[in-house]
């Protein structure tokens, strides 16, 4: 690991020039992004590039030359403190929807996270870490010491995101934990998610009642929000109209939730654009059908790689 200089988005923050730690392969760029909170920028050599903000150690932008955006960002989204950003990747913990007592999907989303580390690895990957501790408003809402880590590892045609979850504590705390992620697509109506065929879900909007699925190919003509409880490592987001496919392979990441709010939830939803849902598309890893459990001065940790190819 390369010493780093420690920031976080409640701190002062500047440029980081890494080129002369990095030479002329990679770099990362810390910079002003939208309402003025500090961005990571990564670079790779094969002209990929992301942008991680510190606010929620969101991942906002993948971009691939030969793919183009691979994520979704809401025009209506907000970039504020306080508020999560709608699209890219939030990162939900430690606890999923509104499933117990915390904000809908847990603090870490709106959370001012600090950046923990940089590196550039063998193969050329860029890899970039942020951690989020347990500090006096997190203790208010949810009374244990944790330590929240995100490792983003950027390469050619791949983005990896590692979560890892340590209690800091003296006392068994459980958890839920999920990567959101907003995927851009073409059109919804022809988009479908595969790898899902004989996985039990439970539908939020049938009160969470649990049905098997019984489609190769998930398509959508409504609003669909289901979560797959132990899913397959590997489903696929095919978007037939870009001619692209998401592979998404996750580990430790148990559960698959898929979402599409439609247009009634679209129109309620402030940080949303009426028509975006034909844009985008929520494929989600985590854990999140049942709780993971931490005792003192234990560690957790769960992974999802995002490649895209053609089809
Ligand atoms: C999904 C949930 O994961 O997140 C949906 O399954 C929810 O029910 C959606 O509407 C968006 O949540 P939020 O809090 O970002 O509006």
């Amino acid at each position: 690991m390369i010493a780093y200089q420690r920031i976080s988005a409640k701190g002062a923050f500047g440029m980081i020039d890494c080129q002369n730690e990095f030479g002329a392969g990679g770099l990362i760029d810390v910079v002003t992004g939208k309402g003025g909170l500090p961005k990571a920028v990564l670079r790779h050599s094969s002209g990929s590039c992301a942008e991680i903000y510190l606010h929620g150690a969101h991942i906002t932008k993948w971009y691939i030359p030969k793919f183009g955006d691979v994520l979704f960002v809401s025009k209506e989204s907000f970039f504020e403190p306080n508020k999560p950003i709608r699209g890219g990747i939030p990162v939900c913990f430690p606890q999923f929807g509104s499933s117990g007592p915390l904000p809908q999907h847990g603090f870490a989303r709106t959370s001012d996270w600090e950046l923990a580390g940089r590196d550039r690895l063998e193969n050329g990957a860029i890899a970039i870490d942020f951690r989020l501790k347990d500090d006096e408003e997190t203790l208010s809402l949810w009374p244990f010491p944790f330590c929240l880590d995100l490792r983003a590892v950027l390469e050619e045609e791949t983005l990896t995101v590692t979560l890892g979850v340590r209690n800091r504590g003296q006392q068994a705390f459980k958890f839920q934990v999920a990567l959101h992620t907003y995927f851009s697509i073409s059109d919804i109506h022809q988009t479908s998610v595969a790898g899902l065929r004989e996985v039990r879900y439970s539908d939020a909007l049938s009160e969470g009642a649990l049905f098997t699925e019984s489609a190769s190919l998930i398509r959508f003509d409504r609003e669909i929000d289901r979560v797959y409880i132990e899913a397959p490592d590997k489903v696929e987001v095919l978007d037939e109209g870009n001619h692209r496919k998401v592979m998404i392979a996750k580990q430790n990441m148990p559960d698959i939730v898929v979402w599409n709010p439609w247009t009634a939830k679209s129109q309620r939803m402030v940080d949303f654009g009426d028509d975006e849902y034909l844009q985008m598309v929520c494929v989600e890893t985590g854990v999140i059908a049942r709780s993971a459990e931490l005792n003192p001065g234990e560690h957790w940790n769960g992974t999802t790689a995002f490649s895209l190819t053609t089809f």
